[in-house]
């Protein structure tokens, strides 16, 4: 499904009850998962006790939705959970931006993933590195023996590589088995085969094999996305010059890198958990990836100024996500938001996690190199202090705008402004 049109203005101001009315309209969710929506613990005990072990209880998160999201031509409303404010409103205003010119542009490549097998204890790395590389068919064969299923949708184990490393106990090689996981994330799939093949390549190399265990470094599992942001919707030429003047300073210093790849991650990791999927994995993936490009630690974004003045951003970066297995089957929240996506495929999902990234990354830095995030974080928080304050209905707004014309923020300075109106009238 998906919908047909992802702009939903005024969202923000209907209450939970009435946005929910809305998002019903406008997909096809049955009652029973409006009612999943609507029910404040929608993870199942008995689900979530066989998810981990040690089960207390479980812990939700707020679950937003981004607006305006247009992707490869298609439009989608994205479900983000997270605690942070202004996260969700700040992808939905970079989404509307880019809007006129027709939204992000979204490619990934196949879904392959690298599963490392560790061989010490070698008398001649070299020899053992060769003697791989002569039995990697049968090698192949047998990492496939594992995955019927995975073979049969067309992924499976596609190639073999040996590195050899030097180390502080001496010489290793490692394998590299790429596999192709195709709709799944791949970890069980990937550590599964590393293990079936340790055996061989003991016999083969005559080495130790120690850990066998998939990559996060997902380098060949890539998401790529690219938007153009017109100067007027911006703001102006010098929004525009702002953000790449932000950009510059992330690309030359690493303490600004880290937050600035962070902003990205925001929408990124929001999205990951709506979806159920391993947003550590993802996480690692990304700032390693980040670490490991020519100059040092960089910006997985980057932006340029186009010949008309406007604003053209990139983001790339690994993204390993899944379907199938995983929390993403197991949770009914994540398969609800999976259902709100309208999503068909593995890699459509990291489409539309790589252009959130992308639209978070610049929603920050507009916000940062013009009024500051705070301004935003303020306007949320002083509703909050308003209705801590006792503030109802119209109050809350008036309450909060006072108190933000007023710049002063604060519990006791709400209770008086309520005290004030409430006399008026
Ligand atoms: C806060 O969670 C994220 C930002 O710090 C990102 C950035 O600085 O680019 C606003």
């Amino acid at each position: 499904m998906g919908v047909k049109s992802s702009i939903l203005s005024g969202f923000y101001r209907l209450s939970i009850k009435e946005r929910i009315r809305k998002l019903k309209e406008i997909t096809d969710l049955t009652d029973e998962e409006v009612k999943l929506l609507q029910s404040q613990g929608a993870l199942d005990f008995t689900i979530a006790d066989r998810m981990i072990e040690n089960v207390v209880g479980t812990m939700p998160l707020p679950l937003g939705l981004a607006t305006n999201f247009i992707i490869n031509g298609r439009d989608y409303l994205v479900p983000m959970a997270l605690e942070e404010p202004s996260v969700v409103a700040g992808a939905s205003k970079a989404a509307q931006m880019t809007r006129s010119t027709g939204g992000f542009t979204a490619t990934t490549t196949d879904p392959v993933m690298i599963g490392q097998i560790q061989v010490a204890n070698l008398t001649d790395p070299e020899q053992g590195k060769e003697a791989l590389l002569e039995h990697k068919e049968n090698l192949l064969a047998v990492a496939n023996q594992q995955d019927p299923i995975l073979v049969k949708v067309g992924g499976g184990a596609r190639d073999l590589l040996v590195r050899r490393l030097e180390t502080q106990l001496g010489p290793m090689l490692v394998v590299h088995l790429l596999v192709d996981c195709r709709d799944a994330m791949g970890a069980n799939a990937v550590n599964t085969m590393c293990e079936a093949l340790a055996p061989l390549v003991e016999d083969i190399t005559g080495g130790k094999v120690y850990l066998r265990i998939l990559s996060n470094l997902a380098v060949y599992r890539l998401a790529r996305a690219e938007a153009t942001f017109p100067k007027e919707a911006l703001g102006g030429a010098n929004v525009v010059k702002g953000i790449l003047h932000a950009f510059a300073f992330a690309e030359a210093d690493p303490f600004r890198c880290a937050t600035h790849n962070k902003g990205i991650m925001n929408g990124v990791d929001a999205v990951l958990i709506a979806t159920g999927q391993d947003f550590r994995a993802v996480e690692a993936g990304a700032h390693t990836y980040a670490a490991t490009r020519e100059g040092g630690y960089q910006s997985l974004t980057k932006y340029e100024e186009t010949p008309d003045g406007d604003l053209h951003g990139t983001i790339e970066m690994p993204l390993a996500v899944g379907l199938v297995g995983g929390a993403t089957r197991t949770h009914p929240v994540a398969q609800l938001c999976v259902k709100i996506l309208g999503i068909k495929s593995a890699r459509e999902l990291a489409e539309v996690i790589v252009s959130v990234g992308l639209a978070q990354n610049l929603a920050a830095l507009r916000a940062l190199s013009q009024e500051g995030i705070q301004a935003g974080h303020m306007k949320l928080h002083s509703r909050n202090v308003a209705v801590a304050a006792g503030a109802v209905g119209d109050e809350i707004d008036l309450v909060a705008k006072r108190m933000i014309a007023d710049n002063r923020v604060r519990f006791d300075h709400a209770q008086k402004i309520l005290e004030e109106l409430r006399s008026q009238h």
